[in-house]
C-alpha cells in the first residue's frame, strides 16, 4: 500500500531553460515533511472515515446502507458506537476492517487508505461459536490470529499462552472451544484479537450472547486489557448502558442509510466500577440522552 502522506516532487532536468547570470541561487531550504492530506484525519487519529457510502445487495434489492458517514477515532481511545437495529453497524465495521470496499468516501487507518484488511486491525465478532475454529484448541485459535506477526514460532507460543492466562483461561489451553462455556469462548476470541498485535480492535457486539454476570466481568476485562495494552477499541453495542460504561466517547448512528447523529464525550473517571460508575450523575444523564435519541429515531420510523 502506498503512503499517501508522502508526496514526491522532482526537478525537471530536461526543460532546457538557461539560467541568466546573477547571484548564485539560494540554497534550497531543507525539505519539510509534507503535511498529511486533510482527508487522512487529524494528528493523533488512528482511524479517519470521510463521507463513506456503502451499498449492498443486487438488482432491485440493492440498498444504500451507509451514506455520508464521517467519524474519527483517536489513538488509545475507547469508542462506543450505538444505533438502531439494522442501521448498518456491522456493515460499517466491515468497511473499517477492509473487508468491504467503499462505494464513495474513504477510510484511513494510521493515515493509509484502507483498500484491503490492514495489518494492525482485528475484529472480535458477536458469534464466537462461528468465529473460533472448532478443530483447533484454544491455544491454536489464538496462535491462528498471530500468523502475520513478526515473531518466531516459540515467541508466538509463549505470547499466546500468556494472553490466555491474561483473559483468565489458565489451564484451558488444550481445551477445544466447544468444551468451554460461551463466556470462555469469547475470552479466547478476545485473546486472539489481542494476539494479532493489532493497534485497533473492532468489537461487534462481543458480549451480546453471554449472561449478565459474565457480561459485566468481560466488560471489566476488556477495559483492563485496553488500559494495559494501550489498545484503541471501537465497540458496537445495542446496550446503551454498556456503551456509556465502557467508552471515552459515544457515537450515535441514524437509521439506514446510516450516518453520525451525535458524538458525545464520556467524562467519567477511570477505572470504571460496575456500582459506582453506574450510579454517577454523568452516567445517568448520558444514558438518558442516548436512549431518548434512539427512541426518537424509532418513533420517527
Ligand atoms: N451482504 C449483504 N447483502 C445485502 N444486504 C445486506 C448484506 N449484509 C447486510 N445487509 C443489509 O444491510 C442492512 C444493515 O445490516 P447490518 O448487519 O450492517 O446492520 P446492524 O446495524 O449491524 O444490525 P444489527 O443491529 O441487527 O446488528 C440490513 O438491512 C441488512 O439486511
Ligand atoms: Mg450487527
Amino acid at each position: 500500500m502506498s503512503d499517501p502522506t508522502i508526496a514526491i516532487t522532482a526537478a525537471d532536468p530536461g526543460s532546457g531553460h538557461i539560467t541568466p547570470p546573477g547571484p548564485p541561487p539560494k540554497a534550497n531550504p531543507p525539505p519539510k515533511a509534507n503535511p498529511p492530506p486533510k482527508e487522512c484525519g487529524a494528528e493523533g487519529d488512528i482511524l479517519a472515515v470521510r463521507g463513506l457510502r456503502k451499498t449492498l445487495g443486487e438488482g432491485a434489492s440493492r440498498q444504500t446502507i451507509i451514506d455520508g458517514l464521517t467519524l474519527s477515532v483517536r489513538t488509545g481511545e475507547f469508542l462506543s458506537l450505538v444505533g438502531p437495529s439494522g442501521c448498518g453497524k456491522t456493515t460499517l465495521l466491515m468497511c473499517l476492517a477492509g473487508l468491504y470496499g467503499a462505494d464513495d468516501g474513504s477510510v484511513h487507518f494510521e493515515r493509509q487508505r484502507v483498500t484491503a484488511p490492514p495489518r494492525g486491525v482485528s475484529v472480535v465478532f458477536q458469534d464466537y461459536s462461528r468465529s473460533l475454529l472448532p478443530w483447533k484448541n484454544n491455544l491454536e485459535n489464538v496462535l491462528f490470529g498471530m500468523w502475520r506477526t513478526a515473531m518466531s514460532e516459540a515467541q508466538r507460543r509463549e505470547k499466546a499462552v500468556e494472553l490466555l492466562h491474561t483473559v483468565g483461561l489458565r489451564g484451558y489451553e488444550k481445551h477445544f472451544p466447544w468444551q468451554v462455556s460461551g463466556g470462555m469462548q469469547q475470552r479466547v476470541a478476545i485473546a486472539r484479537g489481542l494476539g494479532a498485535q493489532s493497534r485497533l480492535l473492532l468489537l461487534d457486539e462481543p458480549l451480546a450472547a453471554v449472561d449478565a454476570q459474565t457480561r459485566a466481568e468481560l466488560q471489566d476485562l476488556l477495559l483492563d486489557l485496553a488500559r494495559r495494552f494501550n489498545q484503541t477499541c471501537l465497540l458496537v453495542t445495542h446496550d446503551v448502558d454498556e456503551a456509556v460504561y465502557m467508552a471515552d466517547r459515544i457515537i450515535v448512528l441514524s437509521r439506514r442509510p446510516t450516518r453520525v447523529v451525535t458524538d458525545l464525550a464520556v467524562p467519567l473517571p477511570k477505572p470504571r466500577d460496575q456500582l459506582g460508575t453506574r450510579e454517577d450523575r454523568t452516567y445517568l444523564d448520558l444514558r438518558h440522552e442516548v436512549i431518548t435519541l434512539i427512541r426518537s429515531m424509532r418513533q420517527a420510523a
